[in-house]
């Protein structure tokens, strides 16, 4: 099929991809140059495992291209993909200028029949938004022909991208045109070959699936981190409790570990779009609203544990960070923990050497008069990170964190404290190598220096 992929973002350039993958043809549209010119040189510009060579292989293959002009890719495609932004306004509600602006262009460059897919996240009601402008724009050309708009909200998951779109746990598409459901239903064949996993919905109840997932899964790290506050000030190790409860299948293992706040560019603004959702209707939001609140105060713990570490004297203070991103396996620092902590130790007159695999470049464009002072020192590696340093920060438990030399860094560091904001190391062990270990909602000190002796 020939397939026109609109915008070249997390989204868009897995689905150009992985459609590409399938043999199918593809143009991916992207407004940004800078973007686009890297895209069209070979080079990927964010960080998704496995992407940069499926990319390279299908631009090699030519099965897959990149333009700046929607009239020249949208022409001859057969089915059309929205994947732009839909950011977070003012007031908490998705702003959707991207999608309709692009309804608008459709409006004005169609020549013939064709579907319309929307992948971004949209409140309810979007999909018939955006058919009903490309229809206006159609009928103001004297032009009079169908072009459905479906609703198939994204599921993938930022550092499995690829894994999550070419083997997904359902696909969702929602169409209140029975043809074109079957054809989209068609192009995703190839991806769920060994288990029907589409589901056929109309487009409102689609696009209020994607919100529901999100908020119900922020639901789960808002609880589990309530649960480890209570954990803490109880001695009782949240740990073993998530164990303790996960092994429940009504629960489940996933979205229940405790740790320093959800980040990304999902589930913050997502949550907040469904809250406004819900105070436009005039119905109280109480459960989102508290899931949001108590992210925003995880993302503080850990702040709020050095401080009260060094009994308030923070200036001058040598405080390293590992992890950046706002969470392993990729580059994105949307509402990323971390940026809440690097402005807080920062305002705060502290000395921050931080380390990322592969977001020091993200971080050091939204802080260049920090680097350039020197109050910000992005480094090369975990080691070289905590050099002289008085505390050590886990933020993002990148794979490459979970067995560091701990004597290595306990020797280099000037002070022993670490605060580990993902519970990935164990108290116990930690302790015994001299350190001074504080997990979220992890057994007292006391406790553990016990079960260390
Ligand atoms: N990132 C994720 O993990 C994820 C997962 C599921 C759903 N979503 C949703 O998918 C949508 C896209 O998210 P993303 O993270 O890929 O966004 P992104 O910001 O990474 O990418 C969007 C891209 O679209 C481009 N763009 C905007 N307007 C354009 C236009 N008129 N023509 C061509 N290009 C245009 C931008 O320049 C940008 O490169 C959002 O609604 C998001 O909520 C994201």
């Amino acid at each position: 099929m020939q397939l026109c992929v609109i915008g070249a973002g997390y989204v868009g350039l897995v689905t150009a991809a992985c459609f590409a993958e399938m043999g199918n043809r593809v143009i991916c549209v992207e407004r940004d140059s800078t973007r686009l010119a890297q895209l069209r040189d070979g080079h990927c510009p964010i960080h998704e495992p496995g992407l940069d060579s499926l990319l390279h292989q299908h631009l090699a293959s030519g099965q897959l291209s990149f333009s700046a002009s929607l009239r020249g890719s949208a022409l001859h495609a057969q089915v059309i993909f929205i994947a732009v932004g839909t950011p977070q306004q003012e007031d908490g509600s998705a702003d959707l200028r991207h999608v309709l602006a692009v309804a608008d262009e459709l409006g004005r460059v169609l020549r013939k029949p064709c579907i319309v897919v929307n992948k971004s996240t949209v409140p309810v009601g979007s999909a018939e938004r955006v058919e009903q402008r490309i229809r206006s724009g159609l009928q103001q050309r004297g032009l009079s022909f169908s072009v459905p708009v479906l609703s198939n909200p994204e599921f993938l998951k930022e550092g499995s991208a690829l894994e999550d779109f070419t083997r997904p746990d359902r696909v969702i598409i929602g169409s209140d045109c029975a043809q074109a459901g079957e054809a989209l239903r068609r192009l995703y064949a190839p991806f769920v070959r060994n288990h029907e996993r589409i589901l056929l919905m109309p487009r409102r109840e689609a696009e209020f699936s994607k919100y529901a997932a999100n908020a119900f899964l922020a639901t789960k790290i808002s609880f589990i981190n309530e649960m480890a506050s209570l954990c803490a000030r109880l001695g009782v190790d949240i740990e073993q409790v998530r164990h303790g409860i996960g092994s429940d299948r009504r629960i489940g293992t996933h979205f229940i570990y405790a740790g320093c706040g959800y980040g990304g560019s999902c589930f913050p603004k997502d949550v907040r779009a469904l809250i406004r959702c819900a105070e436009q209707l005039g119905i109280e939001p109480g459960v989102l609203r508290a899931v949001e609140a108590r992210n925003a105060l995880q993302k503080t713990l850990l702040f709020q544990a050095l401080r009260e570490h060094f009994s308030g004297v923070l200036q001058g203070r040598v405080v390293t960070l590992w992890g950046l991103s706002f969470k392993p396996g990729t580059d994105d620092l949307r509402e990323a923990p971390s940026l809440v902590l690097l402005d807080a130790l920062l305002l705060a007159g502290c000395q921050v050497r931080a380390y990322d695999p592969v977001a020091n470049e993200g971080v050091a464009s939204r802080y260049p008069r920090e680097v350039a002072s020197g109050q910000l020192q992005l480094c090369g590696n975990a080691l070289e990170a905590v050099e002289a340093s008085e505390a050590l920060i886990l933020v993002t438990e990148w794979k490459q964190f979970r067995q560091p030399d701990f004597a290595r860094v306990r020797h280099l560091m000037h002070r022993p404290l670490l605060l580990d904001g993902r519970n990935l190391y164990d108290p116990a062990e930690l302790r015994a190598l001299g350190f001074v270990y504080q997990g979220v909602g992890r057994a007292t000190q006391g406790h553990c220096k016990e079960e260390a002796a």
